[in-house]
């Protein structure tokens, strides 16, 4: 996983996709600490008088968002108009996701959106998708998976928690395994394999389902549409 991107470069990527949100608009609010930049700048706007709803990706981004003042409902309550959510790393319009184990409710969110924008620094962007494709599996599923994944050529690791003796879980309950492929070149075709296995609840690759990416750098932000 990335994470070398500075502040500076985070919080333009983050603050340039939150401008593009307008009244009226429902706001998926993604997870990570780019994200992040957006959600408090989607924050600020509200308090000055935008009128959105946002949905949360995961536990941190409700948290930040309530914080922020944004007023959310669930996915089940609306459809969403513009999602705004971080990467671990992007390949033209394909990406890798879950470096904060949140792609399950990510990709729900950001692929129901009308429209997608990532927000990234530069240390993400590759030729190629390389990283470690993050893939949440059922807790009774995971050595099934993990000796799946290692026939369709990856090498699986459990994720360790940080401050917990164990296993990082997820928000919904579940364990991740990150799995390491080497140059991915066919990223829809991987996708397909890891979704079809049993006990997968969800794999990290979003595959075409960016329309922009807002790059952030210290003196400015790149935009690319697909
Ligand atoms: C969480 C994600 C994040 O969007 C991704 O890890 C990027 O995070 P950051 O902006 O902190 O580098 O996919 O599951």
């Amino acid at each position: 996983m990335k994470q070398g991107g500075s502040d500076a470069a985070k919080r333009a990527a983050g603050e340039s996709a939150a401008e593009t949100v307008e009244d009226g608009q429902v706001v998926g609010l993604g997870t990570g600490s780019t994200a992040a930049y957006a959600i408090r700048a989607i924050g600020r706007q509200v308090d000055a008088g935008l009128d959105i709803v946002g949905v949360p990706t995961s536990f941190q981004s409700r948290e930040l968002a309530r914080e922020a003042g944004i007023p959310l409902a669930d996915l089940d309550e609306v459809s969403v108009d513009l999602a705004i959510d971080g990467a671990d790393e992007v390949a033209g319009g394909d990406l890798i996701k879950g470096g904060g184990a949140a792609h399950a409710r990510e990709k729900i969110v950001d692929a129901s959106a009308d429209r997608f924008l990532v927000v990234a620094d530069p240390t993400k962007e590759a030729e190629t998708l390389s990283g470690p494709v993050p893939v949440e599996v059922l807790s009774a599923a995971r050595t099934t998976v993990a000796e799946a994944v290692r026939e369709l050529g990856g090498e699986p690791t459990l994720r360790q928690a940080k401050r917990k003796d164990g296993p990082v879980i997820t928000d919904n309950g579940n364990l991740v395994t990150d799995c390491a492929f080497g140059a991915i070149e066919e990223p829809a075709a991987l996708a397909t394999d890891l979704a079809s296995l049993p006990g997968v609840v969800e794999h990290g690759l979003f595959v075409g389902l960016a329309d922009e990416i807002h790059v952030g750098r210290e003196d400015g932000v790149t935009v690319r549409e697909f």
